[in-house]
């Protein structure tokens, strides 16, 4: 009996009955540990399972995160990794949208989520699949949002991965931390921007936000970077272009007639010059190209339209930076804390 915890207990609080048929209080206590404890081995099991973890995030909204974020994960699956993508913007979640699986429904086995399959085998799991009604925005605030969010990575199914690309709303907000802190082993954050001021201002902000999140920044990619109009004249013809701003642009054709010029639509040159500013890599630009837009509203994303356009060539560049960045980490055993 010097074993049992009866001969350990103060019968003033509670008397043995309290042992042998808990209070429904520690009831709720002892289930609500255990479901936390189940969650955080299944957020282990996860990390295991899934090779490299990116976060894609800007200080600012509208910059193209989501567009970087499946651009990326689609160039991924294209080189043959296999790559799934979480969308954990809860107001406004429109990768769905742009992978082809809007209005779909997450299916749910044994009490586990289980992705959908979007465009190139991408599985996705967005926070959009829990809507009721897509109209609706979701107003979840503060812990409840951050517990939702906990939850959800640790009941998803992911299988083996080579790649999960985390896509976040704009901002150096809660989310990134809870995911941070939920996920174990993330290889670092992609911060995305455009060539406008206001847009490199609050990137250096998700810089030092970084730092405080101790995720290492795997570098910064310039969204909308120049816009390139492409056509044919004679061979060998001298061509004049008025660019945004009146800046005057000139382009010989090739003997072939055909001529390419590329505008600044904002400037150039600020997401390299911030990254430099921060001594972190600068891991490419990326052109505007209005078949994103398209892709937006049609479901077909511009990787999948335009297998080997200039986008794709754009974002099949951005993905070998990063994979040198996570390489160098790996290699340096850089631990993540
Ligand atoms: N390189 C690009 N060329 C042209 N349009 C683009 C480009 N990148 C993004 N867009 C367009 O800009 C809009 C905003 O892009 P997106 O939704 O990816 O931004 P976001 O940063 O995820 O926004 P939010 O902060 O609301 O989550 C979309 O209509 C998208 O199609
Ligand atoms: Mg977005």
């Amino acid at each position: 009996m010097a074993d049992s915890p009866v001969s350990t207990h103060d019968p003033k609080e509670g008397g043995s009955d309290s042992l042998d048929s808990p209070t429904p209080q520690q009831q709720k206590q002892m289930e609500s540990a255990y479901a936390n404890m189940r969650r955080k081995m299944a957020m282990q099991e996860i990390g295991r399972k899934i090779k490299h973890k990116i976060m894609v995030l800007s200080g600012k909204g509208g910059v193209g995160k989501s567009t970087v974020s499946t651009g990326l994960a689609l160039s991924l699956a294209k080189q043959g990794h296999t790559v799934g993508i979480l969308d954990i913007d809860i107001t406004g979640p429109n990768v769905p949208k742009m992978m082809g699986l809007e209005g779909k429904r997450l299916h749910v086995e044994q009490g586990r989520i289980h992705p959908a399959q979007g465009h190139l085998g991408v599985k996705v799991i967005s926070m959009a699949f829990l809507l009721e009604d897509e109209d609706t925005p979701v107003v979840w605030r503060g812990p409840i949002k951050l517990g939702a969010i906990q939850q959800f990575i640790g009941d998803v199914e992911w299988g083996q991965l080579d790649y999960l690309v985390i896509d976040f709303p704009p901002g150096t907000s809660d989310e990134p931390l809870t995911v941070a802190q939920s996920l174990p082993d993330i290889d670092g954050m992609v911060i995305v921007t455009t060539p406008q001021d206001v847009a490199l201002l609050d990137s250096r902000k998700s810089i030092t936000f970084s730092e405080s999140l101790k995720v290492p920044v795997l570098g910064v990619v310039e969204n909308m970077s120049g816009y390139t109009i492409s056509g044919v004249t004679n061979p060998e013809t001298s061509l004049e272009f008025a660019g945004p701003g009146g800046k005057k642009h000139q382009v010989t054709s090739g003997k072939d007639g055909k001529f390419s010029v590329t505008l600044d639509i904002f400037k150039q040159g600020g997401g390299k010059s911030t990254a430099e500013e921060f001594g972190v890599p600068f891991l490419g630009e990326l052109p505007f190209d209005p078949g994103f837009v398209r892709g937006g509203d049609d479901g077909v994303h511009r990787i999948v339209s335009e297998p080997e356009g200039a986008s794709a060539i754009a974002f099949a560049k951005v993905v070998e930076a990063i994979k040198m960045q996570i390489g160098k980490s790996d290699s340096q055993g850089l631990e993540i804390i």
